[in-house]
């Protein structure tokens, strides 16, 4: 079935490369942003590409009549919440702003649905609400307790729906627990640009890489790892969004609320993903170990094998071209 997405925070990088998969696979996109950290650009090469209009509302998402009227005026059924802040360090240092930003703008988006009489949500939440894990790979039903306020935010908004869908059954819901998405679209286009100082690995390496910063700096390689320094799980942003697709169209016959991990299920190391990048761009990323980050953890991995055998989605792209589709992009 064809539907009408309301993609909340649809301007950010993972927003505008979800637009592209929806209309791709035949649905249509509606955008509300109140682009706190994003410009509209990415959406318009989006509606470049497909050919297709992108309807952004310039507006924010905690407001429950502005929502409303949206989704009533675009006929919008199905919703993917994904308006957020989401730098971890900066929450511990604003956790206010984040609880009210990320908490408000998920009920509001969850009261503007149940007025409108729609229920189909889909949630971005994340692998930082497994906090430090007690072993890797990680399934669904690992215990979970975030570390910091942004990963809190997300493990509160899971209850929430999650009780939501407990106290009526028309409620369909479900949250994507994203591991590190990198890289960008093929066409090169659009990319990870966010508004300021980036706060993940990825544009920071690129941000070497285009001679915008000295060097990486890797934080701790004291780890209990391979090579000493953290590992992640980095899934191509292409496949990540191709998973909002699966998860979408899987809501049909869904019940209740549903959980699912979106990673690529293999680990890859700090200096992994900068030799990566040195092999996708022919440079030499240079860098400098310092002490670890309070709050970091040495390894998460994530076991999507429930989103592989429920959804039928798969990654199919490697670290090599999300390397290479992220140089791409500059
Ligand atoms: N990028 C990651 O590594 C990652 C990992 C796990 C989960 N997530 C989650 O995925 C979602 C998208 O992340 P992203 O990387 O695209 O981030 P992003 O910052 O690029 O996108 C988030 C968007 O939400 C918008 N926004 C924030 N508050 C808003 C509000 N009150 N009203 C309207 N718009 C608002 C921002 O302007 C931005 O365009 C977020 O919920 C984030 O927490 C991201």
């Amino acid at each position: 079935m064809s539907e009408t997405v309301l993609v909340t925070g649809g301007a950010g990088y993972i927003g505008s490369h979800t637009a592209m998969a929806l209309i791709t696979a035949g649905h249509k996109v509606v955008v509300v942003d109140n682009f706190v950290n994003a410009k509209p650009d990415a959406l318009s090469v989006v509606a470049e590409l497909t050919g297709v209009e992108i309807p952004i509302i310039d507006g924010d998402a905690r407001d429950v009549e502005l929502l409303t009227s949206v989704i009533e005026d675009h006929g919008v059924t199905a919703v993917i919440h994904m308006a957020a802040l989401k730098a971890v360090g900066e929450s511990v240092e604003m956790p206010l702003e984040y609880y009210g930003n990320n908490l408000e703008t998920a009920i509001a988006t969850l009261q503007a649905m149940r007025d409108a009489g729609i229920y189909k949500f889909v949630f971005s939440s994340s692998a930082t609400v497994y906090g430090d894990p007690e072993s890797c790979p990680i399934p669904e039903d690992a215990s979970i307790g975030a570390t910091n306020p942004y990963g809190m935010t997300k493990e509160m908004i899971e209850v929430i729906i999650r009780d939501l869908a407990a106290s009526d059954d028309r409620w369909k819901v479900t949250a994507l627990r994203y591991f590190n998405p990198v890289g960008a679209h093929e066409s090169g286009k659009i990319s990870e640009a966010p508004l300021g100082k980036p706060n993940n690995l990825m544009p920071m390496i690129m941000e070497v890489a285009t001679g915008k910063r000295e060097k990486v700096m890797v934080f701790g390689d004291d780890w209990p790892t391979a090579d000493g320094t953290g590992v992640r799980d980095y899934i191509h942003i292409m496949d990540l969004v191709e998973g909002h697709v699966a998860a979408l169209e899987h809501l049909d016959v869904q019940e209740g609320y549903e959980v699912y991990n979106l990673g690529q299920g293999e680990g890859v190391s700090v200096l992994e993903l900068i030799r990566g990048v040195e092999e996708a761009t022919g440079m030499q990323i240079p860098y400098e170990v310092t002490g670890r980050r309070a709050g970091d953890i040495a390894e998460c991995v994530a076991d999507p094998s429930k989103a592989n055998s429920v959804l039928g989605w798969k990654t199919t792209r490697d670290i090599a071209q999300a390397c290479r589709d992220a140089w791409n992009s500059q």
